[in-house]
């Protein structure tokens, strides 16, 4: 099991634009993306997180291991203990609703260790255009809520985007009565 060195937001390397992945059957790209997956996984372990020195995440981003590659991952258990698990080589956003959403906690993000409080308004619903790692297929999903807050943040970071940059500096709590708070 891989312990990844996380790239914190100092690094240059993490505000660079990503490039697309040209073979998405690259065996040592795809091992590395399913790794990314079980990192998540362990990391929402407290012992292992404790053991292994690692903060828990629901997100990571090829960038946030030192590859500036297309390629994110995903892992969450909802309350009733479905998982959402994903990983996608070359998403693409194909379309994404006019509502806005944002969580009421603000978000957090494993390469950023201080503090930035404030809201970031996302899309509600977002489209993707990936190649599924866990099914081998290009595949079109959608997502909503929480879900889709998610993903925006994670291909956030193959743009080189942190999610404190879209917060208003002058009103970090901005209330955009529109948005719907999660
Ligand atoms: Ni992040």
């Amino acid at each position: 099991m891989e312990i990844f060195n996380i790239v914190k937001d100092n690094k240059r390397s993490l505000r660079e634009k990503s490039t697309p992945i040209e073979d998405t059957s690259d065996k040592k790209l795809e091992t590395t993306l399913l790794d990314m997956i079980d990192y998540l996984k362990n990391s929402q372990n407290p012992e292992w997180a404790e053991k292994n020195k690692v903060r828990a995440g629901v997100g990571l981003a090829a960038p946030q291991i030192g590859i500036n590659k297309d390629m994110l991952a995903i892992y969450f258990k909802d309350e009733d203990g479905t998982e959402h698990q994903y990983g996608f080589m070359n998403p693409r956003i194909i379309s994404e609703s006019v509502k806005l959403a944002y969580l009421e906690g603000g978000e957090g993000c494993l390469s950023v260790d201080s503090e930035h409080p404030g809201y970031v308004y996302r899309n509600y619903k977002v489209t993707f255009r990936a190649y599924n790692i866990l099914t081998k297929k290009v595949e079109e999903r959608s997502f909503l809520g929480y879900e889709a807050i998610v993903f925006q943040h994670e291909y956030d970071h193959l743009k080189g985007i942190l999610f404190y940059d879209h917060i208003d500096k002058k009103d970090p709590f901005r209330k955009n009565n529109d948005a719907i708070a999660i």
